[in-house]
């Protein structure tokens, strides 16, 4: 927890410096600009490397708990590198995420064949693409190469692309089938 955790509101501009010294912001309506800004690094609100907001929902109860999952992963990856952890628990931590994604994958892909997703092919396609990936990223750590701030910079807008349009597009399309 923090030591303390400020709100504050702003009208208009002017906000571009504070946000610049590491706070958190985001719009609160009516135009108006809002920023927290917490005593200590640590668990508080808008400090970790990627934060779980509602537009990424599913609306699919297990789907959610999942990427929530892979959300904490990723930030636990960010810490490990952060804090400049042994290389062996880096190693335990790229090797949980590609045993998470696998099984996320197989979770959503077991969903795919359940109601016959029409874009089953090309969803599976960029699972196949992400694990390639790392498993690209984990033999360049084996071989000695810091690959960390590469490996997380990719998984945060690999995570936030796909689950906005493809995620998105399969629970959209078992709403509008009436699955969930
Ligand atoms: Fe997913
Ligand atoms: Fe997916």
């Amino acid at each position: 927890m923090a030591d303390y955790t400020a709100i504050f509101y702003i009208s208009g501009g002017g906000f571009g410096q504070l946000v610049a010294a590491g706070t958190a912001w985001g719009k609160a309506g009516n135009n108006r600009m809002y920023f927290i800004c917490c005593g200590r690094i640590g668990k508080s609100i808008g400090m970790a490397y990627i934060n779980w907001s509602p537009e990424l929902s599913m609306g699919m109860k297990d789907i959610d708990e999942q990427h929530k999952n892979f959300v904490g992963l990723i930030n636990k990856a960010y810490e490990a590198n952060k804090a400049g952890a042994p290389r062996g628990a880096q190693k335990e931590v790229i090797a949980g995420l590609i045993e998470y994604g696998r099984y996320h994958f197989d979770t959503e892909e077991k969903y795919f064949e359940k109601f016959s997703y029409p874009h089953t092919d090309e969803h599976k396609a960029e699972h196949a693409k992400l694990l390639a990936k790392v498993l690209v990223f984990s033999d360049k750590f084996e071989k000695g190469d810091d690959v960390a701030p590469e490996l997380l910079a990719f998984l945060k807008d690999w995570l936030a692309d796909h689950l906005m349009k493809h995620d998105k597009k399969y629970s959209k399309y078992f709403k509008s089938k009436g699955y969930i």
